[in-house]
């Protein structure tokens, strides 16, 4: 029997057009049917290896899970954007390829980024989530999650509404 390591670590440049491949994959099985497909593709379409690299540079944190030598899924985390919510780090994006999905690896990239967000020196969390993931809700309210406030983005024509879920 073959044991898949799993390791979980900072991006490094390298690492970037493995993490846009996730991204376009993971994006699209989360958001076709929820985000309009012209405004999906653009989003995806910025996202590059040479986007990434970027954002791996300048150490936006972007943390890699990396499964039998392959990256499996990514998170990026830092400072809580949203001025009315007291909780000082947020978890900008989790996302993992479908075909990992739903065997726990989400908790575990999940509590690595929280802790690096603690050794960051951030107190509390958030994360934003779109209201019509009901997959993303879920896992969410299951790691405790408490959803505390709502927005809005707008994808072309179309409104959707995001909710936040805090951790203390
Ligand atoms: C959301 C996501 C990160 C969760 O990671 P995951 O590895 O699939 O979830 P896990 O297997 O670690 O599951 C953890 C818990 O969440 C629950 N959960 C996960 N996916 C779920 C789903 N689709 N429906 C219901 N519950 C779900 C599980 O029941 C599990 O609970 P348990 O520990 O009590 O069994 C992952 O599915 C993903 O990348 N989805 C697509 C992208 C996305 O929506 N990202 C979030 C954007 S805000």
């Amino acid at each position: 029997m073959n044991t898949l390591t799993i390791d979980i670590r900072r991006a490094e440049p390298a690492d970037a057009e493995a993490v846009a491949e996730v991204h376009d994959t993971a994006w699209r099985g989360a958001y076709v049917g929820i985000i309009p497909y012209s405004a999906l593709n653009r989003m995806v379409g910025r996202r590059g290896p040479r986007w990434w690299a970027n954002a791996i540079r300048r150490s936006a944190t972007v943390l890699v899970l990396e499964i039998g030598g392959e990256i499996a899924g990514y998170a990026t985390l830092g400072r809580n954007r949203a001025r009315e919510l007291p909780q000082e780090g947020e978890i900008y994006e989790l996302y993992l390829r479908p075909e990992y999905q739903g065997i726990g690896l989400g908790k575990r990239l999940f509590s690595a980024a929280r802790e690096m967000l603690v050794t960051h020196g951030l107190d509390g969390l958030v994360v934003w989530a779109l209201e019509d993931n009901d997959p993303a809700l879920s896992f969410y309210t299951g790691a405790g999650g408490r959803d505390v406030a709502e927005g809005v983005e707008v994808f072309d024509n179309k409104a959707l509404r995001k909710l936040a879920f805090v951790w203390d």
